[in-house]
């Protein structure tokens, strides 16, 4: 038997003393939700959440599909995570983090504790943040950019994290749109053993159009030179100390916002995902217990960014509402070699590992045997997330990190979802590798054709839930009329528009999920998610482009790269060479969004495959892209000769 059509098995030991055990017990929970739908969630809620005035209702659907959960009920997402622990764990570790030079730091819930309630009591006696007043992060992979957000939450400010690597003007856009009154950053951080800066950025930023923004708190980590702005700009190292250590928690209702995270869609602008309380820390706790099965002292670490969904749900609020101990790392596991990672997982004794098929390609490739160097033998379960996992490097994964002893949970979910939804449980799912596997119990996801009716087994259709869950995105920020079109707005079951996710999957005879990718105009390099019309968009403010098409071609590192065709303006000019064109849009677009946006390839050509009604046909210049035969029909093009042309562009 092939080594993808294989299952393996939960180890016995293992699974003796899983959250969840087996199969049958899988099932028992998943007909318990299907058989009574609230009354599994309200089982859930009252077992998990700290309420400090229980909820009236479990789910409200008259305004669908603006569900809400859990009305009525009042709770404080940072006294979930900290408070509540205290009386047991107040000497446990929080947070483990180590900086990319190797500095440590070990922080207790106690001192998790003090440090949160200080910078609440910071942001609402010194800045006057109110509930409801919205906070922009830009912050590196330090414990601060983790104590922000729990003091937003704490004082019911509602946080959006921008991750570190969008430029100035992406920043910018974020900022307005949220119309944000603080923003939080650092001076800069260290990468790769040097520092590199953010407040910059955030001067740059600020420069015109964010007149909401009153205040910026700095977080002093490189103590680089940094220009300070008089009456504006606050150094959080000076003024911590002389905060109080006490700050009641405010009382939030289940459906208040806790945070905004803007995330790519198919067309237009990143759209500002907003999550809610209750449901939100209900399913990151639940999901992180049930995933990854971390027991009382267990190290974990999820080695993603605070800036995307993954770094939000699994480093901070996951694994903290559960009373875990989280790992924060500040570098990268390439340096200083490619055994950083094993290196750290030897020492802290790390016992579920989490990270994207990228990083695992990126570490394969370039240190092959570097994992034998260490002790891995602490590992118990391995994850991936954010992108499909390719059979050889799941496999290197699990021989080589894993010692052919760890499940690896492959995760699929996305910023809407807020948690994990489809992913093997580790102690009951014989696994298929590269497969997501089943459904968390509770979560019913179908795949389906575009009427709403199910695919059969081996067939490729459109991934969907049907019904909602506590975690799901409530509205995009400013935009019901959006939210509604993007995810509700293609796909209807039994006469009732469902959530449709923009990924593709397949169910095999077994009724495993395997995830195929986006079937939208979004691309996935490196596990992060990028659209392509907003690339398009910085492209042509480049003052020679005419007209642009970008899509992904398959890469064997990053999942995806990013390749677009260019139409000029005109032709006949000569713009010096071409190369310095192409630097030049890179350059544009490292300024509009920032580097992880480059284009890897830019071909410029005489025009685009159109549709007589003006639409540039995507699939065509895929296949071209990757050097494939164009299968489509290509006669209703207006111009059907402009294919060979543009064939000629990419082969010469
Ligand atoms: C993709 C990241 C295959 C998918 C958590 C989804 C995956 C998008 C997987 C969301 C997986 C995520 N296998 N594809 N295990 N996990 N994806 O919002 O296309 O940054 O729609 O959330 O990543 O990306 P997002």
């Amino acid at each position: 038997m092939s080594e993808t059509k294989k299952l393996y098995y939960p180890d016995r030991a293992f699974s003796k003393k899983a959250r969840i055990k087996n199969m049958c017990e899988y099932e028992d929970l998943m007909k318990w939700a299907k058989e009574d739908y609230e009354g599994y969630w309200g089982y859930w809620a009252n077992e998990k959440i700290d309420w400090f005035e229980p909820y009236s209702k479990v789910l409200d659907e008259s305004n669908a599909p603006f569900y809400k959960w859990f009305t009525g009920g009042k709770l404080n997402v940072s006294h979930q995570c900290i408070d509540r622990h205290l009386r047991l764990r107040k000497n446990k570790a929080a947070i483990i983090f180590e900086g990319d030079r190797g500095d440590k730091q070990t922080i207790t819930y106690l001192e998790l504790y003090r440090n949160v309630n200080r910078f609440a009591n910071l942001l609402k006696n010194r800045f006057d943040v109110k509930k409801g007043d919205r906070i922009v992060l830009y912050m590196p992979m330090i414990p601060e950019a983790a104590y922000a957000m729990l003091a937003c939450a704490r004082i019911g400010a509602i946080h959006s994290v921008v991750f570190g690597g969008f430029s100035s003007e992406a920043l910018r856009s974020r900022i307005i749109d949220a119309e944000a009154k603080v923003v939080i950053t650092a001076d800069g951080a260290f990468r790769k053993g040097k520092p590199y800066m953010l407040k910059p950025v955030v001067d740059t930023a600020l420069e015109e159009g964010c007149e909401c923004v009153e205040k910026v708190l700095v977080v002093q980590r490189n103590h680089e030179d940094i220009v300070w702005i008089e009456g504006r700009d606050y150094s959080y190292n000076e003024l911590i100390a002389l905060e109080d250590d006490e700050c009641a928690p405010e009382r939030m209702d289940s459906e208040d916002p806790l945070f905004l995270l803007y995330t790519s869609g198919s067309t237009g602008k990143p759209k500002g995902v907003q999550h809610s309380q209750a449901g939100y820390i209900l399913w990151a706790q639940m999901t992180m217990e049930w995933t990854f099965d971390v027991k009382e002292n267990d190290t974990y670490w999820c080695t993603a960014d605070i800036g995307w969904i993954t770094g939000h749900t699994y480093i901070v609020y996951g694994p903290l509402s559960m009373g875990a101990t989280t790992v924060m790392f500040e570098g990268v596991p390439t340096y200083p070699d490619a055994g950083r990672a094993w290196k750290m997982i030897e020492e802290y004794k790390i016992n579920q590992f989490y990270t994207a098929p990228t990083a695992i390609r990126v570490l394969h490739k370039t240190g092959e045997h570097e994992p034998e160097k260490y002790d891995l033998s602490s590992l118990k379960v391995l994850g991936t997330v954010g992108e499909p996992i390719d059979p050889p490097a799941w496999k290197w994964y699990y021989e080589k990190i894993g010692g052919r002893r760890c499940p690896i949970v492959d995760t699929w979910w996305q910023t809407e979802t807020g948690g994990h939804m489809i992913n093997p449980l580790p102690g009951a799912t014989p696994i298929k590798p590269a497969c997501a596997t089943f459904p968390l119990p509770g979560i019913m996801a179908e795949v389906l054709k575009r009427d709403g009716t199910p695919v059969s087994a081996g067939e490729q259709g459109l991934l969907c839930i049907t019904k909602p869950w506590p975690s799901m995105i409530r509205t995009i920020w400013q935009d019901p009329e959006r939210f509604k079109k993007s995810y509700f707005g293609e796909i209807e079951k039994d006469g009732k528009p469902i959530y449709f996710s923009g990924d593709g999957a397949i169910v095999d005879e077994d009724g495993y999920i395997t995830i195929t990718g986006r079937v939208d105009d979004v691309i996935n390099i490196s596990g992060h998610r990028m659209g392509t019309a907003e690339i398009e968009s910085a492209i042509k403010k480049h003052p020679h482009v005419a007209e642009v098409a970008v899509v992904g071609k398959p890469d064997p590192i990053k999942g995806e790269s990013i390749f677009a065709y260019i139409v000029l303006k005109n032709a006949d000019d000569t713009f010096g060479e071409e190369a310095e064109l192409v630097k030049e849009i890179n350059e544009v677009i490292a300024k509009e969004i920032g580097n992880i946006a480059k284009c890897d390839t830019i071909k410029i050509v005489p025009g685009l495959p159109k549709t007589r009604s003006g639409k540039v046909m995507r699939r065509i210049l895929r296949a071209i892209a990757k050097g494939e035969e164009i299968k489509q029909d290509i006669s209703t093009l207006e111009d059907p000769g402009v294919v060979a042309k543009i064939e000629a562009c990419v082969k010469g």
